[in-house]
């Protein structure tokens, strides 16, 4: 028998300091779900907010990498950067995650042993051996061992299932958030990334309850920020049943990064105006809504990317897109035998707010 107890916890977890930090949290979320509903182009926001996200989570696990090298590995199928690379892949699971809770209106114990696959690249799955514990980095001393054996593990991962999907407890969800990220990573189900999986998980929570309906708010830089209260709390639930101080720090992380996600979309939206407006003034005769779309599409463009867009032949992609470096809006670097066309302020605008910790 494995010392975890069972959903829902047995102990009151909307106290009256919860519900005051939970209006704020609230108010906060509504904001940033308010303003990215209103957002023209919604693929340049989620394409500039996941590559930050996936960026941090992966630091987490410490694998560095630059928005530089990034923007290069998503361009080139053939870059050699293994740190990049995993960057990449965490941003595929999450896409994939997000795509099937909408398309499901479900998170399963499938789902999610999918998503680590694909973050982890390989198929070990569920932990069916033992031997996995939880280390303090700096002393080596084990600090937690989670349950160990496939059914035990299996089993309590029904239970979270069916606390995710089924509201029988009429709890808020943020609260239930929080009760699910710690309940997760104490079962610790695979052998590796149950962080980042458990990252991932927070995100399409908010999606599965329409309180965002793009998956757009990213923990983890707050996470990273405040590494060291993150494992202690993680262990106070564990030892002292400290729920309260668990849920309020989600809570505040949750108001702070709405915070900073709104300001970062206002960035990202006037970026695109300005530039969109630049363009019509400086090259009116190619500028055209789709283009500026293509330009915002991600970091980086290449003349693939606009012959097929603007539906033109590869000379006149060509061209569009010489005119646009010569006036300053691109940069072409060749990797390769490809030339690929940095879009520079939207990559200063993300670089920006990903740098800032
Ligand atoms: N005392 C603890 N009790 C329960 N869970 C913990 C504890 N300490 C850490 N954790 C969780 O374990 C995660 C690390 O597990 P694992 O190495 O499998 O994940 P990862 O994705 O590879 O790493 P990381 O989270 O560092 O990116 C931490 O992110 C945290 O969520
Ligand atoms: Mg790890």
């Amino acid at each position: 028998m494995s010392q975890i107890k069972l959903l829902p916890p047995d102990v009151d977890i909307e106290t009256k300091r919860v519900l005051r930090q939970l209006a704020r949290s609230h108010r906060a979320l509504a904001e940033l779900k308010g303003l990215s509903e209103t957002m023209p182009n919604k693929n340049v926001l989620l394409n500039a907010i996941t590559i930050n996200e996936a960026k941090d989570s992966s630091e987490i696990e410490n694998i560095i990498t630059t928005h530089d090298e990034l923007f290069k590995a998503m361009s080139l199928l053939n870059y050699h950067s293994p740190a990049a690379k995993e960057v990449v892949n965490y941003r595929r699971a999450l896409w994939y995650g997000y795509e099937r809770v909408k398309s499901k209106q479900l998170l399963t114990t499938n789902m999610i042993t999918e998503i680590q696959e694909i973050i982890e690249k390989n198929r070990a799955g569920i932990r069916k051996l033992p031997g996995t514990v939880l280390k303090n980095e700096a002393t080596g001393e084990v600090i937690y061992t989670p349950p160990a054996g496939e059914k035990e593990i299996l089993s309590l991962m029904g239970n979270l299932e069916e606390y995710i999907n089924n509201d029988y407890d009429l709890v808020d969800p943020l609260v239930k958030l929080a009760v699910i990220h710690y309940q997760f990573e104490v079962i610790h189900p695979f052998y590796d990334g149950n962080g980042r999986t458990g990252r991932i998980i927070n995100v399409l929570y908010l999606v599965l309850k329409e309180l965002l309906d793009s998956p757009i708010l990213y923990l983890s830089k707050y996470i990273i920020r405040n590494k060291r209260a993150y494992y202690q709390l993680l262990q106070d639930v564990h030892v002292n049943r400290n729920l309260e101080k668990w849920i309020l720090y989600m809570l505040e992380g949750i108001e702070q990064t709405a915070e900073e996600t709104i300001v970062l979309v206002r960035s990202i939206n006037s970026v695109v105006e300005e530039t969109a407006d630049n363009i019509k003034d400086t090259l009116p005769k190619i500028y055209s809504k789709e283009l500026i779309d293509l330009l915002f599409y991600e970091f980086y463009t290449k003349i693939e990317y606009i012959k097929t867009g603007l539906n033109v032949t590869r000379k006149t992609a060509s061209v569009y897109l010489s005119l646009l470096e010569e006036a300053g809006f691109l940069t072409s670097q060749k990797i390769g035998k490809e030339k690929i066309y940095l879009n520079q302020r939207l990559f200063k605008v993300v670089q920006k707010a990903g740098l800032e910790k």
